[in-house]
């Protein structure tokens, strides 16, 4: 999978891929992560890319002109199966969606910054609009970030134990449930007797009603849906 990250704040995007799963996934050829600079893509002095909102009010927008541009430059190398901008007013992410986009074969994700992008590019180039929760980022970056991630995880192949995200919390509407390492006992505090047992049938059940008493406590929603 090739994702494409479009963005103001370049550098705010080259930790988060350079760790663990996610550069596992990148050395094992599975996911290629570009962050491209919008900046590269514009033709106005100063590297501009926003300017003030027509109708006036607080705050600036980002043009579709350096926006357009970047996006018809980076078409004519992919053919992109979803373009999505990373915006508080988008659908918020779940793991059904990281699931459904973990399948495709090439993103495209735009960054936006300021008070938002001019509508006519959100109008005629995004496929999808995505948020990652009820509350506002100064950009799109740490969201693309956390979008990103969710999915790349997901790439066949990137999980050393492929059944491990199949138990991940959420996968069926329900929480993960506890799990425990050695020791046995420490200060006194026991694991429960059951993962003890070798009994994997009984395991397997007890984990089972874990996950439903965990999501009836703390997500009750979850399990409305
Ligand atoms: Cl995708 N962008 C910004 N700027 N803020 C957010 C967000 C995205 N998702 C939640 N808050």
């Amino acid at each position: 999978m090739k994702i494409d990250i479009i963005s103001v704040v370049p550098d705010l995007l080259q930790g988060p891929f350079a760790h663990s799963i996610l550069k596992r996934a990148k050395d094992k050829g599975l996911l290629e992560v570009n962050v491209i600079n919008l900046r590269d893509y514009t033709t106005y002095a100063r590297a501009q890319v926003d300017d003030y909102a027509f109708g006036g009010g607080a705050g600036m927008v980002m043009m579709i002109e350096p926006l357009v541009n970047a996006i018809e430059s980076l078409q004519k190398e992919t053919s992109y199966d979803e373009v999505i901008f990373l915006t508080p007013d988008g659908k918020t992410l779940n793991q059904k969606m990281a699931n459904s986009l973990s399948l495709k074969n090439n993103l495209l994700m735009i960054c936006g910054h300021y008070k938002g992008i001019d509508q006519r590019f959100r109008d005629h180039f995004i496929t999808s609009e995505i948020s990652i929760g009820d509350y506002v980022l100064s950009g799109g970056e740490l969201a693309a970030a956390v979008l990103t991630d969710a999915i790349g995880r997901l790439i066949p192949g990137v999980l050393n134990d492929e059944t491990s995200a199949l138990t991940d919390s959420f996968q069926d509407n329900l929480l993960a449930p506890p799990v425990y390492t050695r020791p046995e006992e420490f200060r006194g505090w026991k694991v429960p007797d059951v993962l003890m047992s070798g009994n994997h049938k009984l395991i397997d059940e007890w984990r089972h009603e874990q996950s439903v008493q965990r999501t009836k406590e703390k997500r009750p929603d979850l399990l409305e849906e």
